[in-house]
């Protein structure tokens, strides 16, 4: 027997006695809805399966079909996507939805040249739908993958082009789907990145790393890049009961997401400065009466960012929206249960949360505070 056939063999054993019951799951043996599978694979990308396990089913509640989140709004999608982060997945799965809808009839296609050209469908995510959901022999690399083979061929940082190919040779005959979810779920289950379960792995046979004791030094730790900060400054601009919002652009970082009008702070810029430079440059709206409500901080992948929140309200009783940067229909006056409603970023619920702390006493005095997102 091939070294390949042997290996496939006993991953699938493995796998039919040890994989976890994930929702999106089918029974062994039957076929998961194409939907629950693209779904599922686009929100564990850069999510952990203990998270999305809830999102997954909440989201099902909500968008029970295809077609249904083909019909929804991008607030919507947003809303419901919220605390996930990497909002453009979320963007992009619903554009590839509608697409779904009117050019393939409300069917995923199985085509996988037609189905990568989707919005947010990758090489990743057009080989795990096509081969769980439709049986078709297509492999997939990620984290997980990486490692096992950067074990198993005791490479310490082995080339993509590698790792597709061996991806790409061992997705070979009845159960393709079951086999890439085998190797991914190996990965998090046994080939764990710190103290791999080599007594517990099924093919510790095939494993040269573990043959020459190097598998804790596989793949090697890319050197940690030093991860830069930021400093935004917020303005929560109040008028009698109600707060002004803003929606980002699509394509910035949280693209689509609602948040208090706010800008990075340029070298030697006063907060209050910013502050005024940030609600006049988007919302072309004079405010007045700053004072300090509390700095929230949110670790973003590749970015730290400080934002520090002052309280305002507007000059002249205006209310703006004329002369500002912010699309027509991109600003709003909302009271806290209206924003409760709209899709928020972390740090931006931190920021609202700041308010219900209280941080500004009855007679005007502030005591701000400081808060990890
Ligand atoms: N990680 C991402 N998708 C997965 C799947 N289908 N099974 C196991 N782990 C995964």
């Amino acid at each position: 027997m091939e070294a390949r056939d042997h290996f496939r063999e006993r991953l699938l054993r493995w796998y039919d006695a040890e994989r976890r019951d994930l929702p999106w799951r089918a029974a062994a043996g039957s076929t998961p809805d194409p939907y629950h599978v693209w779904l599922s694979e686009i929100m564990l990308q850069q999510t952990r399966v203990d998270t999305v396990r809830a999102y997954f089913l909440r989201w099902l509640e909500r968008f029970p079909t295809l077609e249904s989140l083909s019909r929804a709004t991008q607030d919507e999608v947003l809303k419901a996507w919220e605390g996930l982060g990497y909002y453009s997945r979320a963007r992009n799965l619903h554009r590839a939805v509608r697409e779904v809808r009117t050019k393939y009839g409300g069917r995923v296609p199985e085509d996988p040249e037609a189905f990568l050209a989707l919005p947010g469908v990758g090489r990743y995510t057009a080989g795990a739908v096509m081969s769980i959901a439709f049986g078709r022999e297509e492999p997939v690399v990620d984290g997980n993958v990486r490692r096992v083979f950067a074990r198993v061929l005791d490479l310490p940082d082995p080339p993509a082009a590698t790792l597709w190919a061996e991806a790409t040779a061992l997705v070979r005959g009845e159960r393709p789907g079951d086999l890439n979810q085998a190797l991914m779920e190996l990965g998090a289950l046994v080939c764990t990145p710190r103290s791999p379960a080599c007594g517990a792995c099924p093919v510790a046979d095939h494993c040269r790393a573990r043959a020459a004791g190097t598998q804790a030094a596989r793949p090697a730790r890319r050197g940690a890049r030093a991860i830069p900060t930021e400093h935004h400054v917020v303005a929560v601009v109040r008028q009698a009961d109600e707060l002004l919002v803003v929606r980002r652009p699509d394509r910035a970082r949280l693209g689509g997401l609602w948040e208090f009008p706010g800008l990075e702070r340029k070298p030697g810029e006063g907060s209050q400065d910013a502050a005024v430079r940030a609600v006049r440059e988007l919302i072309g709206l004079e405010i007045t009466d700053l004072r300090p409500l509390g700095t929230v901080r949110h670790a973003f992948t590749h970015v730290r960012v400080t934002y520090e929140a002052m309280l305002a309200t507007p000059q002249d009783d205006e209310r703006g929206a004329e002369g500002g940067s912010a699309p027509r229909g991109h600003v709003l006056w909302v009271t806290r249960e209206g924003l409760a409603r709209l899709a928020l970023p972390r740090a931006q619920h931190r920021i609202a949360e700041l308010l219900d702390a209280g941080s500004e006493g009855a007679s005007g005095d502030v005591r701000p505070v400081s808060i990890q997102s």
